[in-house]
Parts: structure tokens; C-alpha cells; sequence
């Protein structure tokens, strides 16, 4: 198959080019195709003659990013979002995977997270720009399966960390802003003050995973619904610092800061449905997966994104 993948310079993008695979995939980024331009798009689409396109391109962030930003996350995801469905279907391209993100379920909802939730509620306010944008991602690909009868579908990842990911501590999500910073403070040998009591759990899923789970969804997945797909295991903040600290060898002193705010204490979702189809799926440790991130942060320092 000849599969599009926009977004293709990002994170989830680049860890396409670590699978091994038959299909001929062609990976965009903005600099090739500005998808806030519609031409761009058609150009891109008409050029590339795909069979799929797996949507990836999207402007994210962490908690920060999304608030302070809201307005262009929501402007710019909607567009994007818009711009690529409607493009794809009036080329008649077959198959379109777009991600979504466990972010968008609403504030809330019954735990652990089902697909079924996601329009319930509203979603929380840090990021209720880049929540609707998405959402609509969703309704609109139910929307262009119901009247053009496209095999068009949407996957949902919960937080994902890898290779290529952002470091910015003001931008970024936890785990490469936690690299980073305890990569620093062992260059600088200073101590490091994490945010909260550390308690609150979280899921983490490994890019490379991502990129595996999309190609079984394009090859595989015909449903109307949304599937969750990211590793349903949980870790603390606490015990992930721990875990980047000790693959750092970072020994200094680390201060949690329990003034500062926290979010929820769990926000757990469900992959039942995806594993129930593939039950061969395995995802990465987070150990491993940590351990090959950190190692090409460290090799790449400090040519990544800071
Ligand atoms: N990161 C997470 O934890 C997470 C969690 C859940 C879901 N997701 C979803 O996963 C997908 C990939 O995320 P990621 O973490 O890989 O993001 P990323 O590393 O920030 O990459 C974003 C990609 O989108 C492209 N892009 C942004 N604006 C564009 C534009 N105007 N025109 C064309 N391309 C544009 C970027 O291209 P350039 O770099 O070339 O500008 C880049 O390739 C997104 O849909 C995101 O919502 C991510």
C-alpha cells in the first residue's frame, strides 16, 4: 500500500521510519506541505496518489502550550483537520486514520476511559481548544463514513514519549521535560525540584508502538468507532522520575515541590478493544523505551528540540 503520513517530521512521524514494513510510505512535514493551506493540500494529496493516509500533523503541546495558546490550537488543529478530510475524500482516497488524543475525553468521565465517552462532557479547560478541534476530527470522519460510505477511521493514544519528541520545558509534555531536566542538572550538577507530591499515576506509550498500532489499524480496522490504542500501564510521577533519574545516572538531590499543582490522581483508559483484536500486540517496556529515548537525547543534545 501506498500510505501518506502527515506529520511525518514529528515525533510519531519519524518512529515510521524504524518499522519494517512492505508498505511505500511517503512521511510529509510543514516545510513540503503547509496543511493550513488548502491548495497545499490538494498539492499534496494529487502528487502523492495514496491508497491511505494515516493524519498525524497537528499542533501540540503540554498543559502550558495549551493554554496559553489556545485559540491558535484550536484554529490550527481545525483547519488542519478539516483541510486533509475533505481533501482526502474529494480525491477519493480510500482509507484516512486520523489520532485523536485520551486529552480530549471530558473532564469527567468514568474510569478507566472508553471509547464510547468521548462527546460526554466537556473537556478540561487547560486545553479545551485543541479537545473541540479534535473531537471534531472525530465527527467528522463519522460524518464523511455515513454520506460518502470512505473507510475512514480514528485512533486514540494516551501520552506518548520517544525519539524526536519536544523538550521545551514550557511547551513540552512530562516525560521529555523530566529528561531534560535532570539531563541538565547532572551537566550542571545542580539539584532538581519537581512539581507536586508525585503521586498522581499515568500511562505512557512508546512512539514506536504508536507507529505499529496505526499500521495494524490501516491494514486491519474498518469500525465506525474510535479505538484506544496506548499501553494501559501505569506509573507514578514519582517512580518515573526514579526511572529517568537511575538511566540518566543523575545522583543529586531531587526536591518535590508540593505547593505546586497536580492533576487528577489517575486517569486510566482502556485498550480492551484494541487488544481484543490484536491480542498479539506487545508493547515496549517503559524501561526500554526510556532507555533508547534518553539515549538519543543524550546523543543528539543539543541539537533537538529544546
Ligand atoms: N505527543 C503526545 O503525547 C500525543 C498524545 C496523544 C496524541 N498525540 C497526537 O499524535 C499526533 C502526532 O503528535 P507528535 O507528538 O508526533 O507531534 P509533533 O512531534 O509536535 O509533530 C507534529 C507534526 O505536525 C506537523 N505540522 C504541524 N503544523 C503543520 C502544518 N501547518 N502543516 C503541516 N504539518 C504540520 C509538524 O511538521 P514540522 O515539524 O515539519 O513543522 C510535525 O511533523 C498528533 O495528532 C497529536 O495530536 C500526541
Amino acid at each position: 500500500m501506498r500510505i501518506l503520513i502527515t506529520g511525518g517530521t514529528g515525533m510519531v512521524g519519524s518512529a515510521f521510519s524504524s518499522l519494517e514494513t512492505d508498505h511505500d510510505l511517503l512521511l510529509y512535514g510543514s516545510s513540503a506541505y503547509n496543511l493550513l493551506r488548502e491548495q497545499d493540500v490538494c498539492d499534496m494529496i494529487y502528487r502523492s496518489h495514496p491508497d491511505a493516509i494515516i493524519h498525524l500533523a497537528a499542533r501540540v503541546g503540554g498543559v502550558k502550550g495549551n493554554s496559553d495558546f489556545v485559540s491558535d490550537f484550536f484554529y490550527e488543529n481545525i483547519v488542519m483537520n478539516t483541510n486533509v478530510l475533505e481533501t482526502a475524500r474529494k480525491y477519493n482516497v480510500s482509507k484516512v486514520l486520523s489520532l485523536l488524543s485520551t486529552c480530549i475525553y471530558p473532564d469527567n468521565p468514568t474510569y478507566p476511559l472508553t471509547e464510547d465517552q468521548i462527546h460526554n462532557g466537556e473537556p478540561h479547560k487547560s486545553n479545551f481548544g485543541y479537545a473541540y478541534a479534535k473531537r471534531m476530527l472525530e465527527v467528522q470522519t463519522r460524518a464523511i463514513r455515513q454520506q460518502y460510505g470512505l473507510n475512514y477511521i480514528t485512533a486514540v493514544p494516551n501520552n506518548i514519549y520517544g525519539q524526536k519528541d519536544n523538550f521545551s520545558l514550557e511547551t513540552g509534555h512530562v516525560v521529555p521535560a523530566m529528561i531534560r531536566k535532570l539531563y541538565d542538572a547532572k551537566l550542571k550538577n545542580e539539584k532538581v525540584e519537581h512539581w507536586g507530591t508525585g503521586k498522581p499515576k499515568r500511562e505512557f506509550t512508546y512512539s514506536k508502538d504508536i507507529a505499529r498500532a496505526l499500521l495494524l489499524l490501516v491494514e486491519n480496522y474498518e469500525g465506525a468507532e474510535p479505538i484506544n490504542i496506548g499501553s494501559s500501564q501505569e506509573i507514578s510521577i514519582f517512580n518515573l522520575a526514579g526511572l529517568i533519574s537511575e538511566i540518566i545516572e543523575y545522583d543529586g538531590d531531587e526536591i518535590w515541590n508540593t505547593d505546586m499543582p497536580e492533576g487528577q490522581f489517575e486517569k486510566p483508559s482502556s485498550n480492551e478493544k484494541f487488544i481484543n483484536l490484536f491480542p498479539n500486540f506487545e508493547y515496549t517496556p517503559l524501561a526500554v523505551g526510556l532507555r533508547e529515548t534518553i539515549d538519543w537525547y543524550v546523543k543528539n543534545y543539543p541539537n533537538v528540540r529544546l
